[in-house]
């Protein structure tokens, strides 16, 4: 089930996202080629996955959030490009590949990840990517950029990077991973719920329980896979957290205990759906995913 929804779901995103990358001109022609590499270089598309199934929960057709999983997508890319940056975790190897810096350079990697940032908020406003009412995309926009910035995201990679040695406890480590991960995925539901244009308030609210719950899950199974899998099933080098002895889920609580507490989330995430019928049933498939996945 949720390997044919993705696959569906993939293509629909990949559509709309290979439409956003041509260049005006040929003396820009080296930062599209960098921001196109950056995010049509594969990935598995989870936030997109999760704009559309929460559109569907809601009773919406998934298209209508195709503008929600482009601009969730492209924040997500650029937040790589950058924590892949010599300056940040210094990576070499990204999807199978290498790194935007390695493949071009660092600044145009730089340059390539702040455009992204911009196109995921025009992608929210491209009348070609969604019919949301003017209102639908203020509440879309202001939900992004709260989660994006120094609020969320941005702010979870500060204390990520200022915490490199040292030892968080429980709870500064769950706030963190809130943060750099957790905001993300929170406003791709968020956002492909509102683009149903019948998001009820109790309703958003259910979804932001299962958000944050499955938010946190997927930074716990991230750290675990940073232990337990390979580079090649990964794509991205395996250990890098440890050899940088970065604060995570495992170091801290050790393997089993983190395997516990992601499957815990899950539980978490799918007791909150409880309000809703089959139509959430690929909200739910994805919490079992993100725990279960591989890769
Ligand atoms: C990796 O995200 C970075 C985190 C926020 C943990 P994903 O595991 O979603 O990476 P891709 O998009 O599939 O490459
Ligand atoms: C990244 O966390 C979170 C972002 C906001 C990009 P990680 O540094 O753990 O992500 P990976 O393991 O490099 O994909
Ligand atoms: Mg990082
Ligand atoms: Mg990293
Ligand atoms: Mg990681």
């Amino acid at each position: 089930m949720i390997a044919a929804y993705s696959a569906t779901s993939q293509a629909r995103v990949n559509a709309a996202l290979e439409s956003l990358f041509i260049a005006p001109g040929p003396e820009l022609a080296r930062l599209y080629e960098a921001m196109r590499y950056s995010v049509m270089n594969g990935g598995k598309r989870v936030r997109p996955l999760l704009a559309y199934a929460a559109c569907e929960a809601l009773g919406g057709k998934a298209e209508q959030a195709n503008g929600a999983a482009c601009a969730v997508e492209l924040i997500h890319a650029y937040s790589l490009v950058h924590d892949d940056l010599p300056a940040m975790d210094d990576d070499d190897l990204r999807r199978g590949q290498p790194t935007t810096h390695k493949k071009f350079d660092e600044a145009c990697a730089i340059l390539a990840g702040d455009g992204l940032q911009s196109l995921a908020f025009s992608a929210l406003l491209d009348p070609r990517l969604s019919t949301a009412d003017a209102q639908t995309r203020l509440q879309m926009v202001s939900a992004l950029a709260l989660a994006a910035g120094p609020g969320g995201m941005v702010g979870g990679q500060a204390i990520d990077l200022g915490s490199v040695g040292l030892k968080l406890d429980q709870q500064a480590l769950e706030y963190m991973h809130r943060h750099k991960t957790g905001a993300l995925i929170e406003a791709s539901v968020q956002l492909g719920a509102l683009a149903s244009g019948r998001a009820e308030k109790d309703q958003l609210t259910s979804l932001q329980a299962y958000a944050q719950a499955i938010g946190l899950a997927f930074q716990v199974q991230d750290d675990i896979l940073d232990v337990e899998s390979d580079t090649e099933t990964l794509g991205k080098r395996q250990g890098a957290d440890i050899a940088r002895d970065k604060p995570t889920y495992p170091a801290l609580l050790g393997l089993d205990a983190a395997k516990a507490y992601a499957l815990e989330l899950r539980d978490q995430a799918l007791h909150a759906l409880r309000p809703f019928d089959a139509a959430a049933e690929p909200l739910r498939d994805l919490a079992r995913y993100i725990v279960d996945r591989r890769s």
